[in-house]
């Protein structure tokens, strides 16, 4: 599609659900959204916007189809036995109760992930887990506890499944206890404020998707979202760019911890499976 097909579907889609396709790779969108333009019978864009203005099915499959919303249990053990390991541990230590966020949660596999970590880590503390994504089909769907398919356990402990889960015809659902664990919220990172004093921030495959500036924006509001010495982590294709001054230290890949003496908003220039539990 040329610039000026993409500037009339952004603006519909963003009439039509408040997804605002600004904040995001132009050229990766141009792309995904031209393969899937090419499954419909159209012949340009405007007859595919009236297709989603007509067919309340077919915006949402559309919806469904931008957001990506794929997750799963302990997606990336690497990553999760180093939260497990090193970073809850040091967390639980300096805070009696933690306050934690996953932004993006997508069907709340990661929120859960963290939830049953921490039961297994500090079992007689009650923490605070705010999950949240901007698609509301897939909020419902993580905060009824699932179900989730077999394959989105792949790296859950099976020794532990009957814990955690209860079967329902061959799929599982998060136990209650676990569930009520987590408050699930409806949540635009680009366009909703956010809360602060947070002791662990996981947002991961999400802002990938995102461009550079509104990358940058994020990784501020992150930052200023962080309790000092507050942890967030991010998806292993991910990078902190410009590390140098952005008030964050480096722990290893992923694991990013807000630095002490970093002003209360920090001013960035650039603004203007297996083996875990
Ligand atoms: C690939 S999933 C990542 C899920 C999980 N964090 C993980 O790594 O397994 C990306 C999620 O980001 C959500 N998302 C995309 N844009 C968003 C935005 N502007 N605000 C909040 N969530 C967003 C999508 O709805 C989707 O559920």
């Amino acid at each position: 599609m040329n610039p000026e097909e993409f500037a009339y579907l952004k603006k519909k889609i963003r009439q039509l659900t408040n997804f605002d396709l600004d904040n995001y790779g132009h050229n990766q969108m141009i792309r995904r959204l031209d393969g899937y333009i090419a499954r419909y019978k159209v012949h340009n864009v405007v007859q595919f916007c009236k297709i989603l203005q007509n067919d309340e099915n077919e915006l949402e499959k559309l919806q469904k189809f931008l957001t990506i919303n794929v997750s799963e249990f302990f997606r990336d053990l690497t990553q999760f036995k180093i939260l497990q390991e090193e970073i809850l541990p040091k967390l639980l230590r300096d805070n009696l109760k933690l306050n934690v966020w996953s932004a993006g949660c997508s069907n709340g596999a990661e929120a859960y992930s963290v939830a049953i970590l921490l039961d297994r880590l500090s079992p007689y503390r009650e923490h605070r887990i705010l999950a949240t994504d901007i698609d509301k089909k897939i909020i419902s769907h993580a905060a009824a506890g699932g179900p989730y398919k077999a394959a989105e356990l792949r790296n859950f402990p099976k020794k532990l499944e009957e814990k955690y889960f209860k079967n329902e015809n061959g799929d599982f659902r998060v136990v209650d206890r676990i569930r009520k664990k987590i408050a699930f919220r409806l949540h635009d990172l680009t366009q909703d404020p956010y809360e602060d004093c947070f002791d662990l921030i996981i947002c991961r495959n999400v802002v990938i998707y995102f461009n550079g500036q509104t990358k940058k924006i994020l990784r501020k509001k992150f930052l200023d979202a962080l309790k000092v010495n507050g942890v967030l982590f991010i998806g292993a294709t991910e990078t902190m760019l410009d590390m140098k001054d952005n008030g964050f230290q480096r722990l290893s890949a992923c694991f990013y911890k807000k630095k002490a003496g970093v002003p209360e908003k920090y001013q960035e220039t650039v603004l203007s499976g297996r083996g875990v539990i």
